[in-house]
């Protein structure tokens, strides 16, 4: 039940603390730097000889997916590429057994997902499901299933299955990189107790729940919404959009923020609110220089941001801070603060945010 909540959405915003800590428990050696991932089938010979990774999901997962390519070609030196279920099996892929494939699917059971990896399991590709739900489809027909351990979500709007598909993906990430002698055991390990960090810092993010509802009350009546990010940040804008306009009605769009002079630019008006992911990490000063092209058209600019950043709030309209963290902890804080942004923009406007229309919460037809 919801648990004094008004939506299951909102609760399970606020489930992320535990879900975070529950995905890593017993999977992660923050003084070894070793992943344990008990559910993997592949040999480390096996994973030696991959020449390529992959990714295939939909939706919300094709986020995680998104962040899973930027995560495992830092740690490994396996490239990797994302592909949405429905358009995976009408490409000409040529998948074999050096292949590895990844599938993303919170319920286990999204048809497009699913016929993917059946064809690609046909082809002689390992396939490693990572899912929510025990006993689906998705984790029957995968040669491995690494479970998000997340407890059930009602929610159409996925929250903490996003972030617990990141955490997953991210162990993968490490999991590889480790068998493949391509990371060293030390920043291994750094990237350990970064990942390890979130569940308390998700909790710092929610503190913060009444004053990113203030800012969502401001917007209600924009008629859309631009979301930017580069790097890790460009999928949580993504996420972000996608969050907005399924439960507000909101037509929002993510862009990488370098691509907006390539044409979403001409869009741009003073009423048209731009959320700029611009938290600290290697393209903060690119981001910085992308939000004054915006500021340059009279937008709008809500920047998430770093709690050490004490520049960024005289380039834009309203800051919201999250917790220092590092690149790959801090994309996942963001999309916290951003769930909660979505749910209250839809929430004042009265939309029904459990159920949003045309929407179901796992798709089985193709
Ligand atoms: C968005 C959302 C959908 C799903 C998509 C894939 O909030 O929930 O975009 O992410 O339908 O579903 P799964 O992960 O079950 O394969």
């Amino acid at each position: 039940e919801k648990c004094g909540y008004d939506h299951f959405m909102l609760k399970e915003i606020h489930e992320q603390p535990k879900s975070l800590k529950d995905v890593m428990s017993g999977r992660l050696n923050e003084f070894t730097g070793d992943v344990e991932l008990k559910e993997m089938t592949l040999t480390r010979a096996e994973i030696g000889s991959l020449k390529r990774v992959i990714i295939i999901a939909c939706g919300t997962s094709y986020h995680a997916g998104m962040m899973g390519k930027y995560a495992i070609e830092s740690v490994t030196d396996i490239p990797v590429s994302v592909e949405i279920g429905s358009e995976f099996r009408y490409s000409s892929n040529r998948v074999g057994p050096e292949t590895l494939i990844i599938a993303i699917s919170q319920s286990g059971e999204t048809a497009d997902t699913v016929a993917a990896i059946k064809d690609a399991r046909k082809k002689g590709s390992n396939v490693i499901a990572i899912t929510n739900v025990v006993g689906s489809t998705i984790s029957r027909e995968a040669d491995s299933t690494i479970y998000m351990r997340t407890g059930p979500e009602i929610g159409v709007a996925a929250t903490k299955t996003f972030t617990g598909q990141i955490a997953v993906i991210y162990m993968i990430a490490l999991y590889l990189g480790r068998a493949r002698g391509n990371i060293s055991p030390e920043d291994a390990r750094s990237i350990i107790s970064e990942m390890k960090s979130l569940s308390q810092k998700s909790k710092l993010v929610l503190e913060k729940e009444e004053y990113i509802a203030n800012i969502a009350r401001m917007f209600v009546n924009a008629p859309s919404f631009f979301f930017v990010g580069r790097n890790l940040n460009f999928p949580a804008a993504l996420e972000g959009a996608l969050k907005l306009k399924e439960i507000s009605y909101i037509y929002s769009e993510g862009f990488a923020a370098g691509e907006l002079k390539h044409g979403p630019l001409a869009l741009l008006t003073t009423n048209i609110p731009v959320v700029a992911i611009a938290t600290r990490c290697p393209t903060y000063d690119k981001m910085v220089s992308n939000i004054k092209e915006i500021k340059a058209r009279d937008a709008s600019v809500i920047a998430i941001a770093s709690e050490c950043d004490n520049k960024i709030s005289q380039f834009v309209d309203l800051v919201i801070k999250i917790p220092d963290a590092g690149e790959y902890a801090s994309p996942v804080l963001s999309s916290i603060a951003l769930q909660l942004f979505a749910y209250y923009v839809a929430r004042f406007r009265g939309c029904p945010i459990d159920k949003p229309r045309n929407l179901a919460k796992s798709v089985t037809v193709e």
